[in-house]
């Protein structure tokens, strides 16, 4: 059994096929998957996409090149929608410095619906693009009152995840760790501690070899855990079983 725990359900490009694809994951050997909002719309939909079928578990916030207009009232939204008991995090949230918002911006609501999870007591998914020093700023500045939460898609290299991992995060690999000239995802899969790393897909982006370029999807997380197996020596039963067992934890799901 394994756990996809970054995916983007409610994307365009699962219109055609989304029921039949989810109602096969079990068959392909994949229980759960939390489904990531990154706008006020696509929070909404994660979070009907949770109601309407079991494994599914939803997060619900704005991404970082979503801020630009972002308001109070907005963060009131996803406060309403974080209500719902299938909600598992606030994410994805973060700083993205390809800038398609002013850093500026990125920063304010990165800490402010950093502060909302803290309220709720829910854990945070991180989105980290060349801002690795900002987000450790800001995370720091919070560590005694944030729940806890996970570096998704985790691009930087071992040092810096050291960092993270003192904070008591976790840190979650998707298809990178994959790819032919992957160096630094293949490093951090060699070292992170087996009980703080989580697998992902963050379809339909990112497909693992050898899908590289094509549609992803939760069905596709068994090719990660196979290649981190692969990396740490490791029975790919064990590695599905504890990234599993890891991501129920951080998520607060028991079933
Ligand atoms: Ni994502």
């Amino acid at each position: 059994m394994l756990f996809d725990s970054h995916a983007h359900l409610e994307d365009e490009r699962f219109d055609d096929d989304r029921d039949e694809l989810i109602r096969g994951l079990p068959g392909r050997g994949v229980t759960h998957v939390v489904n990531v909002g990154s706008t006020l719309d696509t929070s909404r939909m994660s979070v009907d996409l949770a109601a309407m079928y079991p494994g599914i578990y939803a997060a619900v916030g704005i991404h970082p090149h979503e801020v630009s207009q972002m308001t109070y009232d907005d963060l009131n939204r996803i406060e309403d929608l974080a209500g719902n008991p299938k909600v598992a995090a606030i994410g994805e949230i973060g700083l993205d410095y390809y800038d398609l918002s002013p850093r500026e911006l990125q920063r304010q609501w990165f800490s402010e619906q950093i502060e909302l999870a803290c309220r709720l007591k829910l854990p945070v998914i991180i989105h980290n693009r060349d801002a690795h020093a900002d987000v450790l700023d800001i995370l720091k500045s919070k560590k005694d009152k944030i729940l806890g939460g996970i570096m998704h898609c985790y691009s930087g290299s071992w040092e810096m995840a050291k960092n993270f991992l003192d904070l008591g995060f976790y840190i979650s690999l998707g298809g990178p760790v994959t790819f032919k000239n992957a160096r630094k995802p293949v490093e951090v899969a060699k070292n992170v501690p087996l009980d703080r790393l989580l697998i992902e897909t963050d379809s339909p982006y990112l497909a693992p070899v050898p899908y590289r370029g094509k549609r992803n999807d939760p069905g596709l997380v068994r090719l990660v855990a196979e290649k981190i197996a692969e990396i740490r020596g490791m029975d790919f039963d064990r590695i599905a079983k504890i990234t599993s067992a890891n991501t129920k934890r951080i998520f607060g799901i028991d079933s």
